[in-house]
């Protein structure tokens, strides 16, 4: 098991990546939670574990975890959602299509001990244990929205090392055009991968900009503790601009490459789901509108935003493409 405390022993740095509004929702998250030192923050912010599940239907879930201030927002203000939420309403289909028995399914899967390996067009290629992704590099914590294809989304308070900081450690080559990401296939531990409908194992990817931009991160927890496993334990990509489905769980393979690398829903779906995959509410899917969205916990739906909402850090990636032919 990787001891939490290890978590706990990083620094949270007053960031200087960290876009100036995430940094104030930041400095507000850990003000709702009544701290403002960095090193309690961890043990301060962790969730409360409120009594162990007693009813049959409780027992089917992972314990309620509340946050212990419903006051943490994102930078628009917005509320983020429960523990309880973000851990049992998941999209991990190596555990199940139905999103909410993963929590139950992947709760005894093993993620420990635990490697990523980067490699490809670079100088210095390198396998970093799990150890080595929390004390070499510093855990931020963000807080992001994270909108799912499917027309639903939440706001997660995540913990994560940047993605540029640790390929800056492997040396890109200048022929490094694209990142190409891998889940660990494991299908002894993943009933869903012994489904052979499915071009396992998961894959996903970025182009170098979108790999190197200051949002994107390589998540290690949420809520201030360890990565749960129905949330891709025990390190996934975030890239809050686009649908979810591009924040592969599980990683154990970074690759950088020259071509533009096949992804999971891509290779099922092309015309349905793309490579580039920005949250777009004027690009519909072809079977649903994507103009709107329904916030997990809240009645009624909410305007999509484009981008996300991360527009103006982001939008200036994408000037040379049309939106609607590279979806
Ligand atoms: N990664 C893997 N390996 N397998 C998956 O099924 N689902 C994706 C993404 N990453 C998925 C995955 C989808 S569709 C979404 S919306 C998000 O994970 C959901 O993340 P969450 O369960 O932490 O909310």
């Amino acid at each position: 098991m990787v001891d939490q405390s290890l978590f706990k022993s990083v620094p949270v740095k007053s960031s200087e990546i960290t876009p100036q509004h995430l940094f104030r929702s930041r400095r507000q998250f850990l003000k709702s939670m009544g701290v403002l030192g960095a090193g309690a923050f961890l043990a301060a912010c962790s969730p409360k574990i409120g009594s162990q599940a007693t009813s049959s239907v409780a027992s089917k879930e992972t314990p309620m975890v509340e946050p212990e201030s419903t006051m943490a927002t994102d930078e628009l203000g917005d509320p983020v959602n429960s523990y309880h939420e973000i851990t049992n309403y998941n999209n991990y289909y190596e555990f199940s299509t139905d999103k909410r028995e993963v929590a139950v399914l992947a709760k005894d899967f093993k993620s420990s001990p635990w490697e990523v390996e980067v490699f490809g067009l670079v100088n210095k290629p390198q396998t970093f244990g799990l150890e080595d992704l929390l004390k070499k590099f510093t855990q931020e914590e963000r807080i992001y929205r994270l909108r799912c294809v499917e027309a639903w989304s939440m706001v997660i308070p995540w913990m994560g090392l940047s993605l540029a900081k640790l390929l800056g450690e492997v040396e890109p080559l200048s022929s490094a055009r694209y990142v190409r990401f891998e889940t660990i296939m494991d299908p002894e531990q993943m009933p869903g991968q012994k489904q052979g409908f499915y071009p396992w194992p998961y894959q996903e990817g970025l182009t170098i900009e979108e790999a190197m931009h200051e949002l994107t991160i390589l998540a290690t927890g949420l809520y201030g503790e360890l990565m749960p496993p129905q949330n891709g334990a025990p390190v996934r990509l975030v890239v809050p601009w686009k649908y979810g489905f591009k924040s592969i769980k599980s990683i154990v393979k970074i690759e950088l490459v020259d071509y533009q690398p096949d992804t999971m829903w891509s290779t099922i779906a092309p015309n349905e789901y793309g490579f580039y995959a920005n949250v777009n509410p004027a690009v519909d899917h072809p079977r649903w509108s994507q103009a709107s969205e329904r916030r997990i916990g809240e009645a009624g739906r909410r305007k999509t935003l484009l981008f996300n909402g991360y527009a103006e850090e982001v939008a200036h990636l994408y000037n040379d493409i049309d939106l609607r032919d590279f979806y």
